[in-house]
């Protein structure tokens, strides 16, 4: 169902503290570079001649001390994409003769152009960096294909504007704006709502149903009210720290799971068209609200979504395909055993009232969930799957992607602080010192607490 998660990748190149990015706007032909220097006498100026050296002119610049060392200052710069290849041997000089401490993430060339240009995308290390990264849509959530039940309803691909502008504007921190539901909109809600709530008893796993009562009450979750995201990303917050953010079109799946590592869920806030309730081409508000919020609010499950996330920091294109493919398996198509029964947990099919029978039927292939094996899975979008995959439970699961992830060819650990809401790349000894710290302090409690239980 969700075609966010399938659009093929931008190829990505990021250079250790050196990150390229170059902008895809034919206007503009612009190449950014933030570079990242020791604070030390005549730095910048040895840096700014290796510039200068190559005739390269500098379009902009700016400063910012480094996120990621206190010692070091980071410097945006920009220059015309026709100092790219000069751009080049400058980044080697900055990489030998005076940054030192240097590593690269990934490069991939656009080898079906036969040119040498190459597409740079940075990695957010700030829950603000999502920001950009959110609007950097393949394509804008009121562009439908010809095949959309609302494809000729010019009141429909109005309203979906309406949304898409909503997103395009949401900045983290704001409050997620509110929106009145037409009369129309609340009856395509109540009648996915109604026919859901029947199954889930019997089909959704015991998280699921644990959480939806609380949902109800505390997030106007009924037949009758289409919830707000705002409210529904507060409540998840204060059980998880997930929250919601409003995405105004197809992301890439390198930005949609780069979400995921700072419990960010990108979401939809359009509702199907009423022509067809039982079917939607692509994520909708009822597929976010009723299929992925519930279990965003369950400990277990938000910390296995953020695993893949972090996993697919910095991650070459082909494990971001497989990360995907794991997350299409899991959180969207996911399946657990649950005692001796089998339940589903995949926003897919806790969406959809036909597939949430199919699922558990005998029809479809049930396979254990393996990362390896799972990742390289074929899957139809617009169809019920064929195979779905059945997780020993979701601590099991999360073990198990774990290790996947520790297969992934990256030089780096990376790590989420909560409390700066920042991706920290555990590359120095300091990093390491803070982490030991902190677990130290940590272990410390738990054993105090583990005496005063005995
Ligand atoms: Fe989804």
């Amino acid at each position: 169902m969700d075609a966010a998660y399938k659009k093929s990748m931008e190829p990505t190149k990021r250079r250790g503290s050196m990150y390229l990015e170059e902008e895809t706007n034919k206007k503009s032909e612009v190449i950014s570079c933030i570079f990242s220097l020791k604070e030390e006498v005549g730095a910048l100026a040895k840096a700014l001649r290796l510039f200068e050296d190559k005739g390269i002119n500098l379009t902009h610049i700016e400063s910012r001390p480094s996120r990621m060392n206190k010692d070091q200052y980071e410097f945006f710069i920009s220059v015309d994409s026709s100092s790219s290849q000069a751009l080049d041997e400058v980044i080697d000089g900055l990489r030998t003769q005076i940054s030192g401490h240097v590593h690269e993430l990934s490069r991939n060339k656009k080898k079906d152009t036969g040119e040498c240009s190459e597409k740079i995308a940075m990695v957010p290390y700030d829950i603000q960096d999502l920001d950009r990264f959110a609007n950097q849509i393949l394509s804008y959530g009121s562009e439908l294909d010809a095949d959309h039940p609302g494809f000729t309803d010019p009141v429909y691909r109005a309203r979906r504007k309406e949304f898409a502008d909503i997103a395009y504007n949401y900045r983290h921190g704001q409050i997620i704006p509110r929106v009145e539901y037409t009369e129309e909109e609340k009856a395509t809600w109540g009648t996915v709502f109604r026919e859901l709530k029947t199954l889930y008893p019997t089909h959704a796993c015991r998280e699921h149903n644990r959480v939806f009562p609380l949902l109800e009450k505390y997030c106007g979750y009924r037949q009758d009210n289409i919830p707000q995201l705002e409210d529904v990303s507060r409540f998840l917050q204060s059980c998880t720290g997930f929250r919601l953010r409003p995405v105004a079109g197809l992301l890439s799946s390198r930005d949609f799971l780069g979400g995921l590592a700072f419990r960010v869920f990108h979401s939809t806030q359009y509702i199907r068209h009423g022509s067809k309730p039982t079917y939607t081409p692509e994520p909708d508000i009822c597929h976010e609200l009723l299929g992925h919020v519930p279990l965003f609010a369950d400990p277990g499950f938000a910390q296995f979504s953020q695993e893949i996330g972090l996993a697919s920091l910095g991650a070459p294109d082909e494990y971001i395909e497989k990360l995907a493919t794991v997350y299409w398996f899991t959180v969207e198509f996911g399946l657990c055993k649950q005692g001796s029964e089998i339940k589903a947990y995949g926003a897919g099919l806790l969406s959809s009232f036909g597939e949430l029978q199919y699922c558990l039927s005998d029809k479809p292939k049930i396979m254990p969930f393996e990362p390896e094996k799972t990742s390289l899975q074929k899957y139809p979008i617009t169809e019920y799957q064929p195979v779905y995959f059945v997780a020993e439970s979701f601590d099991d699961a999360k073990e198990k992607v774990r290790k996947f992830a520790a297969t992934i060819p990256r030089p780096f650990t990376v790590r989420y602080n909560p409390y700066t809401q920042s991706i920290e790349v555990l590359d120095n000894t300091q990093q390491l010192r803070n982490l030991a710290d902190s677990i130290n302090c940590e272990m410390g409690k738990l054993c105090d607490a583990l005496r005063k239980l005995e």
